[in-house]
C-alpha cells in the first residue's frame, strides 16, 4: 500500500477530550475515527489490525468444531421477554418503539441462539452444536471514558454451545477456555482466567480473561493455594486473607458463561429428545471476545512515547518502508523497486512514497504507526536497505535476500 493513496493520514493532535493512550495513539495513527463518544469507525489500517485478530479467533473457534454464522442485530421485542432480560436488561439496551412495535438493538444473542436450537434441534443426534459469529453489540455504557476499551456500539465474537449432558457442556467450556489462551497468547496476551459473576447474563460464576494492564477497570486477586484468579466482585471476606494475596489491576478481554439449563432452554423450550425417549432442556453456555477491546488492549500493552509498537501477528503491514526523496536522482526509482520487489514476495508493506513530506515527519508516522520493521531507502543507503526493528534502536544496511530472509 503506497502511504500517498492511504486514507487518512495521521494526526499531529488527538482531540482535546480524549484521555486513554489508546484511543489517542489510534486516532492520531489512523486507525480509528470517533464519531461519538464510544462510537468509532474503523479505519483502513484499523480494520487490517481487526481482521487479523478475527482471523486467529476464527481459526481458533473452528479448531473446537464450532461453526460461524451471522445472527440480526435488531430484534424483536417479545423474544428478550421469554426470558424476561427485555426488563432486567433495560439499563444496557438500547430499546425504541417504531410504527407501534418494540424493538432492541443487539447487545448478545443468547435468546437468539436459543430460538434457533428450539427450530432446528430436535434429537441428541443434533447434540451438541457450537455456533459463533462476529458482529457489533450496542450497549448503554455509562461509563465510556476508556476510548476503544468501552464501546457503546463494538465488535463482539460470540460463541454459543448446547449439549446434551452437563458433563458434555463442562467438557466443551474448558476445551474454549484453553482455545481463547491460545488466541489471547497469538495476539501478545498472558491472559489470566479469572472466577467473576454473571451479571445480567446468570447467576452461576463464570470465567474471565484478564489481561493485566495499569489502566485496566478491574481488579483481580492472585494467591497461592487458587487454580484462577479472582475478580474483587466476587471476593469473600474470607479470600481476602488468602495467603499470597496479590492484587493486579487488568482488563476483562474474553468472558465464557455456564448456564446450565434453566434460564434460557427450559424458559424458551430449547428441548431435544434423549435416547431414552425422554424430551429434555439443552445445556448451553456463550463464550465473548471483543476484538475492538483487545486492539485497544495491545496498544495500552504495547508502545512507547512515540507510538504504538504492535506484536507482529496482529500488525497492519509487516513492513514500513521509508523512501527519503532527495534531490538526488534515482532515489524514488529505487524505493518503488524495493517496494515492488518485497510486494512480489508476498511481503505486506506500508511503502511511504511521499514525494512532499521530509524524512523527519515519515520517521514520526512511522513510529505513531507501530509497524514492527522499518525499511529505510536514501541517498545514504546505496544499493542497501536500512533495517530495523520497531521496539529496538539498532539499524543496519542489508540486502534485498537478506530482508526477505529476515522477514
Ligand atoms: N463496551 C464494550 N466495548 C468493547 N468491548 C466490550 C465491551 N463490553 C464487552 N466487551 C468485550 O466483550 C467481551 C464479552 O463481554 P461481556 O462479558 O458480555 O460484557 P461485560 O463484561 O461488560 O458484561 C468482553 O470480555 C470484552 O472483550
Ligand atoms: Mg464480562
Amino acid at each position: 500500500m503506497r502511504y500517498s493513496k492511504l486514507f487518512p493520514k495521521t494526526l499531529k493532535e488527538a482531540p482535546h477530550d480524549e484521555v486513554a493512550i489508546n484511543a489517542k495513539y489510534l486516532m492520531r495513527g489512523g486507525f480509528i475515527d470517533k464519531l461519538m463518544a464510544g462510537s468509532y469507525t474503523l479505519l483502513p489500517l484499523g480494520w487490517r489490525v481487526i481482521e487479523n485478530i478475527n482471523t486467529i479467533i476464527r481459526e481458533e473457534m473452528n479448531a473446537t468444531g464450532a461453526q460461524e454464522v451471522l445472527m440480526p442485530l435488531l430484534h424483536p421485542k417479545d423474544i428478550w421477554n421469554e426470558t424476561g432480560r427485555w426488563d432486567e436488561a433495560k439499563d444496557v439496551m438500547y430499546q425504541f418503539e417504531k410504527n407501534e412495535k418494540h424493538f432492541a438493538l443487539s447487545f448478545t444473542h443468547e435468546e437468539i441462539v436459543m430460538d434457533l436450537i428450539r427450530k432446528h434441534v430436535t434429537s441428541y443426534k443434533d447434540l451438541p452444536l457450537a455456533i459463533y459469529h462476529f458482529s457489533t453489540k450496542f450497549r448503554n455504557e455509562l461509563r465510556a471514558k476508556s476510548g476503544i476499551l468501552r464501546g457503546r456500539e463494538f465488535m463482539m465474537k460470540d460463541l454459543y454451545s448446547a449439549h446434551a449432558t452437563e458433563e458434555d457442556l463442562m467438557k466443551y467450556y474448558w476445551e474454549v477456555a484453553d482455545a481463547y489462551l491460545r488466541v489471547f497468547k497469538r495476539v501478545g496476551i498472558d491472559a489470566i482466567i479469572t472466577e467473576a459473576s454473571g451479571g445480567v447474563f446468570t447467576k452461576e460464576h463464570t470465567h474471565e480473561f484478564q489481561a493485566p494492564c495499569e489502566v485496566g477497570e478491574d481488579t483481580i486477586y492472585i494467591a497461592d493455594s487458587w487454580k484462577h484468579a479472582k475478580n474483587d466482585e466476587v471476593m469473600t471476606d474470607g479470600d481476602r486473607t488468602a495467603p499470597g494475596l496479590k492484587a493486579i489491576k487488568s482488563i476483562e478481554v474474553g468472558n465464557i458463561f455456564p448456564f446450565g439449563t434453566a434460564k434460557y432452554a427450559e424458559k424458551m423450550g430449547g428441548m431435544f429428545t434423549d435416547k431414552d425417549g425422554q424430551r429434555k432442556p439443552v445445556w448451553f453456555a456463550s463464550y465473548g471476545i471483543g476484538p475492538t477491546r483487545v486492539m485497544g488492549t495491545l496498544v495500552e500493552l504495547f508502545h512507547d512515547d512515540r507510538g504504538i509498537i504492535w506484536p507482529e501477528s496482529v500488525a497492519p503491514y509487516q513492513v514500513h518502508l521509508i523512501g527519503i526523496m532527495s534531490n538526488e536522482s534515482g532515489i524514488k526509482e529505487k524505493a518503488d523497486k524495493v517496494y515492488e520487489l518485497l510486494t512480489a514476495e508476498g511481503i505486506e508493506v506500508l511503502y511511504d512514497d511521499r514525494e512532499d513530506v521530509g524524512p523527519g515527519q515519515k520517521f514520526a508516522d512511522c513510529d505513531l504507526i507501530g509497524i514492527p520493521v522499518r525499511l529505510v531507502v536514501s541517498a545514504k543507503t546505496g544499493e542497501q536497505v536500512e533495517w530495523k526493528k520497531r521496539k529496538e534502536e539498532k539499524t543496519e544496511l542489508l540486502s534485498i535476500p537478506q530482508i526477505l530472509e529476515k522477514l
